[in-house]
């Protein structure tokens, strides 16, 4: 029997058929985003950050660097924060996703989003829903007691602005009022 690296050699290892996609891949996927049912039609191994903005249409969400290691796509699942680029829309069937457009209620800004205009936490604004949404999720997990731990645990998300200070400053802001809820 030949090994692998017979077939390989041969140049029949992998039979092209195998790396064609398959038209009929795509399938139901159901999520519940901002309080709304969405049913989609989408190929299994779309991400949760390419269904949120090229098939849902919310582009609040920003990609980076589509590999973890920005945070630009920061959304929170059942309060979680998660990076959208490395969760597939599939996996998130009956979990409540919340993106940076479902913070307001109405016109009124989440205590958050409220707390980066008032510090001026953002210059090109490009990452600034990551870091409100990332933001949200860490007061959710109540580990950041002290302005140095609140960096620490915000280190995920990188501005290319260097708005740091001012970002930590609403935090600290929004902990303070979020935390009287
Ligand atoms: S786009 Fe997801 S972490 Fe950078
Ligand atoms: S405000 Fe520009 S990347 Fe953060």
């Amino acid at each position: 029997m030949n090994t692998i690296i017979d077939q390989i050699q041969q140049g029949n290892a992998w039979p092209l058929s195998h790396a064609v996609p398959d038209p009929d891949a795509a399938q139901t996927v159901s999520l519940k985003v901002n309080g709304q049912e969405v049913h989609l039609k989408i190929e299994p191994w779309v991400s949760l950050l390419d269904a949120l903005r090229e098939y849902i249409g919310l582009t609040g969400t920003k990609k980076g660097c589509d590999h973890g290691q920005c945070g630009a796509c920061t959304v929170l699942i059942d309060g979680k924060r998660i990076n959208s680029c490395l969760t597939l829309a599939v996996m998130q069937q009956g979990c409540e996703v919340t993106t940076i457009e479902g913070l307001s209620k109405g016109d009124n800004l989440h205590p958050m989003q409220q707390a980066f205009v008032d510090h001026d936490a953002y210059q090109c604004g490009y990452c600034t829903p990551g870091q409100i949404c990332s933001a949200v999720g860490l007061i959710n997990e109540g580990k950041a007691d002290t302005r140095e731990q609140t960096s620490e645990l915000m280190s995920g998300n990188i501005c290319r602005c260097g708005a740091y200070t001012n970002i930590l400053d609403a935090i600290e802001q929004a902990k303070g009022e979020l935390s009287h809820e």
